[in-house]
């Protein structure tokens, strides 16, 4: 494998849906369609943002979704390009979200995961995120959600 390229988060503009999708298409059961993403462009509380490296500023590792409403962050889509999973870059991105949540005062971060998805539970956990309880049947095919929930109040210092 290429050794990682130096990246950086940047906010995601239409330019960035083609290979978006590529990835999306790649790393979900249920991909969000196009129209979905250019509608996180457009709405004014949602951060879409994508991980990519220094040199080009085109070429797209990662990328999340997540609103900022004052009752609480929700974090709707992190991926990352199944060539680069294992490396980081999803917990780089998580930390992102905290330190947002953290500057803007807002108290809690919300998600809701696939039950199957272990390797995202994990993720999770790892970032001080606890289950609450169970949405069941909540996705198209049946499967069960855990709605899971981090408070930021009291992280002086996000997770490294
Ligand atoms: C879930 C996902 C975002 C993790 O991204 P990643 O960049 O590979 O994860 P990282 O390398 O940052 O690892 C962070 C933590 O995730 C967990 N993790 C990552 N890969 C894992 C695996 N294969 N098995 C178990 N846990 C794993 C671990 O807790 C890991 O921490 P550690 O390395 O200290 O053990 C990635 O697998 C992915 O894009 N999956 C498909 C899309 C998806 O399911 N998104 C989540 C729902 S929207």
């Amino acid at each position: 494998m290429e050794p990682l390229p130096k990246l950086s988060p940047r906010p995601a503009c239409s330019e960035d849906l083609d290979s978006v999708l590529a990835i999306e298409g790649a790393s979900h059961p249920f991909p969000w369609s196009r129209s979905g993403f250019e509608k996180e462009l457009s709405t004014a509380w949602s951060r879409f943002l994508v991980l990519t490296d220094d040199e080009t500023d085109s070429r797209i590792f990662a990328y999340m979704v997540y609103w900022i409403q004052t009752e609480g962050v929700s974090l709707l889509n992190i991926t990352v390009a199944p060539e680069w999973r294992g490396t980081g870059l999803s917990r780089k991105l998580m930390q992102l979200m905290i330190q947002d949540t953290i500057r803007e005062e807002i108290p809690r971060i919300l998600l809701e995961v696939r039950e199957s998805n272990l390797t995202a539970i994990r993720l999770y956990e790892s970032c001080g995120f606890k289950k609450t309880h169970e949405r069941r049947s909540f996705y198209s095919n049946g499967e069960s959600a855990w709605v899971m929930e981090s408070r930021t109040e009291g992280i002086e210092t996000p997770i490294q």
